[in-house]
């Protein structure tokens, strides 16, 4: 992994695309948010500093904002870290990760537009309507993908023979509940959520928890809202990294990432951060 980050006294268990994970004690994990950069499963040798660090405090707003829709890893005690880690630092509960992702859309985005517009069905589930890309559903929808090296979308059905029913069934409740929430909460305050991804996994107790990050700008849509209630199609999150890429013909291969596209990165992720964060005086 690049940039890979060694911390005396902890040992580091995994490291994944974006958070690299030390043990904590016991019970408890201690997750440190990076400033690494993925798309298209790639990591980027290069950085973009601050990343880790917005990512991470956005994801703790959240937690804090949601334990009541369901329970989460989030412990709220500081990190006995180095001062220089403890913005992009937090202490979590160990579970045994649920090996899918929970992914929720509002609005048609991403490989859900792929699909439908290939064959006119979206995780095997025909659509009878016709939309366009970031048209809302009529009900946010449920459409889970395996999670690996490889993220393959896979049916409701498939997901109960993965993981079995009482725990699809819990996780499909949770998820809706959390994105119904956050969908208010941020379109009041000029932010549409048009999709994101949970993960969740097994503490402890057996107790099923919600894990790992949750509506950061790295796995989710945003959208602005105008004065006027609208939205345009200039997302403030990964896209437009992901749009660089495309329009640059990138190979797959290491790249200088321009200056002046890290800042605009990260200058949308912040416009997120602070409008979704701001609070009603
Ligand atoms: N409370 C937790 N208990 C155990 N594992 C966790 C917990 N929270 C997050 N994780 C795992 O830590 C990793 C977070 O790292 P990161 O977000 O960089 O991974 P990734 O590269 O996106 O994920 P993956 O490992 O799925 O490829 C994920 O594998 C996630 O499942
Ligand atoms: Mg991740």
């Amino acid at each position: 992994m690049p940039n890979d980050l060694n911390i005396d006294g902890y040992k580091k268990l995994y490291s994944g695309k974006i958070r690299d994970i030390y043990e904590y004690g016991q019970k408890h994990l201690l997750i440190v948010t990076s400033d690494r950069i993925s798309a298209f499963d790639f990591v980027f040798q290069e950085e973009v500093l601050g990343k880790g660090s917005l990512l991470n405090s956005m994801s703790i707003f959240w937690f804090k904002l949601t334990k009541k829709i369901i329970k989460n890893h989030y412990v709220d005690k500081k990190p006995e870290v180095d001062p220089s880690l403890i913005s992009r630092s937090m202490i979590v509960e160990k579970t045994k990760v649920i090996p899918v992702e929970a992914i929720v859309r509002g609005h048609i985005a991403g490989s859900a537009w792929k699909t439908y517009q290939e064959n006119g069905s979206i995780n095997g589930v025909e659509i009878t309507h016709k939309l366009n890309e970031y048209d809302k559903f009529s009900e946010p929808i449920f459409t889970p993908s395996t999670k690996g090296n490889k993220d393959e979308n896979i049916s409701i059905s498939k997901m109960k023979d993965l993981v079995g029913e009482v725990i699809t069934n819990k996780i499909i409740k949770a998820s809706l509940d959390l994105y119904n929430f956050a969908y208010r909460y941020s379109k009041d305050r000029g932010i549409i959520i048009a999709d994101t991804k949970f993960e969740f996994g097994l503490n402890h107790n057996r107790e099923l928890i919600l894990i790992d990050e949750i509506f950061t700008p790295d796995c989710s849509r945003f959208l602005k809202l105008d004065s006027n209630g609208n939205y345009d199609l200039d997302a403030f999150d990964k896209q437009y990294f992901r749009n660089y890429l495309r329009d640059n013909n990138w190979n797959k291969n290491q790249i200088k990432i321009p200056l002046e596209v890290k800042n605009k990165l990260m200058n949308k992720y912040q416009v997120a951060y602070d409008l979704i964060t701001k609070k009603y005086e």
